[in-house]
């Protein structure tokens, strides 16, 4: 049988998400009481097309602490530039194919993990996310996504937060904002809101400034499937106060409007005229019980631009929370993708 990778949650049950989440819960709890050695003997390759805090130092810190050894890699920047097209005649600026990068690193390690964002041209193109895809393709080890055009580790991480401080998710209601942003952001973390909430039975609800900030089909389907399944709803609104109206959580992130990829100038006028989605202590007031619903964002966030000060040092907001669990759900995902059943037993 061919090895399991982690793309997309798409692809994953919500059952085994939860046994993963339930698997995170017991190593948060046992995280001090001594080292683990589930990857005792085990390297996993942390390829980074891009900038990351949160990413890297979480998987860094969870391999350190099940007995692991990670090996980073900045393609471009310390390792060689990498063609992921092919057929093609390498005879610009990469220096070996994916091919031969993900073969060779199946021989080395045990796990290879990515993060590529979107090259931000073309909307066709970067949709087939075909970084990740042909790692995935051509490694014979596990492949993980560490953000592409999803982020399903932060998806994870959400949920694990959310089981954490709201509890039961089924029937309450998730608000997926848009935010400004001074430039058009990658659609990735906005993608696995949408499906995660969608998933684990959340009423939900995208609010965005026009009908051209709605997200990809791909996720808005998937999202529609999932509401269906569990007898829930998926509203897009253009409505601030209606969508705020009794949210248990208000999630926030900015995106560029997918009908302007690549051509981001006519986007720009459309953007600017919408900073007041900004989320601030007016909006939050909006929320469940009195106004004290959750409010969570993946981070990095612009204080002052997507959200105030006031409302990220607010005890509902949940983003330290939220990135400490990238953590716990990293080591229990590890776990899994390197064959480990469920932990049973004390921590
Ligand atoms: N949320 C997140 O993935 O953070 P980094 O980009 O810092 O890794």
């Amino acid at each position: 049988m061919s090895q399991r990778h982690f793309l997309s949650t798409l692809d994953w049950s919500r059952s085994e998400l939860e046994s993963l989440l339930v698997d995170a819960e017991t190593l948060k709890q046992g995280r001090r009481s001594g080292k683990r050695h589930d990857l005792a003997g085990r390297t996993i390759a942390l390829v980074f097309m891009n900038p990351s805090l949160r990413t890297r130092t979480s998987f860094e810190v969870g391999i350190f602490e099940m007995g692991g050894h990670a090996v980073v890699l900045e393609p471009g920047k310390g390792a060689w530039p990498i063609e992921f097209k092919d057929g093609v005649v390498m005879d610009g600026d990469a220096e070996e194919h994916v091919e031969e990068v993900a073969r060779v690193l199946s021989r080395y390690c045990d796990l290879i993990a990515v993060r590529a964002f979107p090259k931000f041209q073309s909307w066709e193109e970067d949709r087939k996310d075909a970084v990740i895809e042909s790692f995935a393709r051509y490694a014979t080890v596990p492949v993980l996504n560490m953000e592409t055009i999803t982020h399903p580790c932060q998806e994870l991480a959400l949920m694990l937060t959310l089981r954490e401080r709201l509890g039961a998710t089924d029937a309450k209601k998730f608000l997926l904002t848009w935010t400004y942003h001074p430039r058009p952001l990658n659609t990735a973390v906005a993608n696995s809101a949408l499906v995660i909430a969608a998933k684990f039975g959340f009423d939900v609800t995208l609010l965005c400034p026009t009908p051209e900030y709605v997200l990809d089909e791909r996720y808005m389907n998937a999202a529609k499937g999932y509401v269906a399944a569990n007898g829930r709803t998926l509203t897009v609104s253009h409505d601030i106060e209606s969508a705020y109206a009794g949210a248990h959580v208000v999630y926030a992130k900015s995106w560029g409007a997918l009908p302007h990829f690549g051509h981001w100038a006519a986007e720009k006028p459309i953007r600017d005229a919408h900073k007041h989605f900004i989320v601030d202590e007016r909006k939050m007031a909006l929320t469940a019980d009195g106004g004290r619903g959750f409010f969570s964002h993946c981070l990095p966030l612009r204080r002052n631009v997507k959200a105030t000060d006031a409302v990220m040092r607010s005890p509902t907001s949940l983003v330290i929370d939220e990135a400490e669990n990238r953590l716990h759900v990293q080591k229990a995902l590890l776990r899994r993708l390197m064959g480990l059943g469920p932990i049973t037993g004390a921590p």
